[in-house]
């Protein structure tokens, strides 16, 4: 089961209609839709739900207000991971078949744009004001400006804090902006938008340390990709950073990083070297530090039905395995 349908009815609701909406979203051409169909199933839908949490905190709007904008959200984050597996050349994402490995990569960038156009569609249709454009299309040049950098530097070791501008700019200006959207469908004021804003950036920081933990350490069958799969693209994240800091087998630890290619004999060897520190406990307090901030910027002034379903969602992501 999807973990937000566990939150309480009213999100169970909210989902239902949303999965509606993204199915349509994408039926009207028949080759995106099988090219589309599978990776979207798998999908754990948190940014389409925090923005309907945070949307409907106040009091419940209207499904037509809120639908539209929460399925863009969906399509531009799968359009990113159509668009990203094109990149990193994966195989598998979500236990299936990547469109770049099945279709090719020409096919598969013109359905991840196809998914980008739809969503900026969604939006035209549906009257978003220009302030829900400008945040959309930041979060997207974020996205994209995080995703050169952290490609301009493959098979070399990021610093702390050049590591915490890629995942900042990958993935928690996306969740942060998810929530904001959301606080300000609600009409929220100044102070609640940027509490909103901030949890949904703690949250977004941590989701990415956890995820970065679980390309090592995930169950694969799970997880739905193979062990290793950022060492392969040449990604190097917070576990081999914190491992070089303190491992006796540091050297060895670089030599096979940042070589430029890995086989899966040296990412097992990397495996065991980081195993053998901290490093998963570093990255669990850290991500665990951000969870915290996450929470103490949740405004009191929600609906508590809404601020536990985002407490959960809080605790969902330092817990979750997939
Ligand atoms: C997955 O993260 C990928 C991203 C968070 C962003 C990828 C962004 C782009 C390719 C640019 C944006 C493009 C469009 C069309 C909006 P990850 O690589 O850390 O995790 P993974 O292990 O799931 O691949
Ligand atoms: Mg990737």
């Amino acid at each position: 089961m999807n973990f937000v349908a566990a939150l309480n009815d009213t999100a169970a609701k909210n989902l239902q209609v949303l999965e509606e909406n993204i199915k349509q979203s994408i039926a009207e051409d028949p080759f995106v839709f099988e090219a589309c169909a599978p990776l979207i199933r798998g999908g754990k839908r948190l940014r389409p739900m925090l923005f309907l949490l945070c949307a409907n905190a106040k009091k419940d709007l209207p499904p037509e207000k809120t639908m539209p904008l929460a399925t863009a959200l969906e399509l531009i984050h799968t359009a990113s991971l159509v668009h990203d597996d094109i990149i990193d050349t994966s195989k598998k994402r979500r236990g299936v078949e990547t469109a770049n490995s099945k279709y090719g990569a020409q096919i598969a960038v013109l359905v991840g744009d196809y998914l980008f156009a739809k969503a900026f569609q969604l939006v035209a249709e549906n009257n978003y004001d220009s302030q829900v454009q400008l945040i959309l299309s930041n979060l997207v040049k974020n996205l994209c400006v995080g995703e050169i950098m952290q490609d301009r530097s493959l098979f070399a070791v990021p610093t702390m804090s050049e590591y915490y501008t890629h995942i900042n700019l990958k993935t928690a200006i996306f969740l942060s902006s998810c929530c904001r959207l959301g606080a300000i469908a609600a009409e929220m004021n100044s102070r609640e938008i940027e509490n909103l804003t901030a949890y949904g950036s703690g949250l977004g920081l941590a989701f990415q340390i956890i995820d970065d933990l679980l390309d090592f350490f995930g169950d694969e069958r799970i997880t739905g990709k193979p062990h290793g799969g950022d060492l392969k693209s040449g990604v190097i994240t917070l576990p081999v950073i914190r491992a070089l800091e303190i491992s006796d087998a540091a050297q060895t630890l670089k030599k096979i990083v940042t070589r430029g290619e890995i086989t899966k004999t040296e990412i097992d060897a990397a495996i065991k070297i980081i195993r053998a520190t901290d490093a998963v406990d570093y990255c669990r307090t850290r991500a665990e530090a951000h969870i915290e901030s996450a929470r103490v910027n949740l405004p009191a002034t929600l609906k508590i039905s809404i601020a536990l379903a985002l407490e959960k969602i809080a605790d969902f992501v330092v817990d979750r395995t997939r």
